[in-house]
């Protein structure tokens, strides 16, 4: 097992990441993929979004650590297969002490608990928040791919453009940089696309086709209830649309997105033992 890392990012606030993360996160396990939502925002949205206890602790060594990131993992109510690793305020507290750590390896911290994670799971989900200070700044360093939602007035050129860059500013020289994909939620693609024709060739086949429905009452009652849409109201447009979904990014994002080759001593030992 080698689990792939899909980050959800973009740098516009309040356009779907959560509930993105949330919901793909819980279509992946229902598909029968053991999956990890990682939590790395202090809000804690996707974390209450499961069902789950906002973290107020901040236990720097459950990130820095790869054993104590496995342990500080919990189980969401809804579905099975599904962990997390909360979120919440207490993430504020590890911003801080990050920042004090200086900047050697300092955004690396997630890249390198997730080594552990990505053994013991299919696919791990990671929901941050819109700043890059050093929690940001780690969603980028550890993603395979990063999934941009797009709603209206975006700017996909500028979208794609600024999380590339902003990831390769934060990865390790001579890591690969992550395969950047759009997500419209609730437009068209004509209507994504009508600001720029001239986008069709350059970026739109990095628009995924499956839409986001729009549906701010579904998501409301998902996230008074902590259920992602699916357990909620699995008959309603917004749990058939992340069903489709998450169809797509099996078929065409997961593939695509390599996990980085294991560190030298891994292979030496693998071959030892072979
Ligand atoms: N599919 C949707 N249908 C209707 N409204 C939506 C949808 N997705 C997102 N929204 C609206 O956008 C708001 C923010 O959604 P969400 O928390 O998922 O975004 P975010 O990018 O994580 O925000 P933040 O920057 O606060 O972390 C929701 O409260 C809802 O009002
Ligand atoms: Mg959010």
């Amino acid at each position: 097992m080698c689990a792939q890392v899909l980050v959800i990012a973009g740098l516009k606030g309040g356009v779907g990441r959560t509930s993105t993360a949330v919901n793909l996160a819980a279509m992946l396990a229902l598909a029968g993929k053991k999956t990890l939502l990682v939590d790395l925002d202090p809000k804690g949205e996707a974390t209450v979004g499961l069902g789950l206890e906002r973290t107020t602790v901040a236990d720097l060594q459950a990130l820095v650590d790869p054993q104590r990131f496995l342990e500080a993992t919990r189980p969401a109510s809804r579905p099975e297969g599904l962990d997390v690793w909360p979120g919440g305020p207490g993430l504020e507290g590890i911003e801080g002490l990050l920042w004090a750590r200086g900047p050697e390896g300092r955004d690396s911290v997630l890249r390198g608990a997730l080594a552990d994670a990505r053994k013991r799971y299919q696919a791990i989900i990671v929901d941050g928040p819109t700043a890059l200070g050093p929690l940001g700044r780690n969603t980028l360093a550890a993603a395979d791919a990063i999934l941009v939602p797009l709603s209206g007035g975006a700017n996909i050129a500028n979208a794609f453009l600024e999380a590339s860059a902003a990831a390769a500013r934060v990865r390790a020289p001579g890591t690969a940089p992550p395969l950047v994909f759009g997500i419209r939620v609730g437009l068209r693609r004509e209507e994504l696309l009508a600001p720029d024709p001239q986008l069709q060739d350059e970026h739109a086949q990095r628009v995924l086709e499956a839409p986001i429905a729009y549906d701010a009452r579904v998501l409301a009652e998902c996230r008074a209830r902590g259920l992602p849409a699916f357990d909620h109201e699995p008959g309603s447009r917004l749990a058939r649309s992340y069903l489709e979904l998450t169809r797509e990014i099996m078929e065409r994002v997961l593939p695509a997105a390599l996990p980085p080759p294991p560190p030298a001593t891994d292979t030496a030992r693998a071959a030892v033992e072979a």
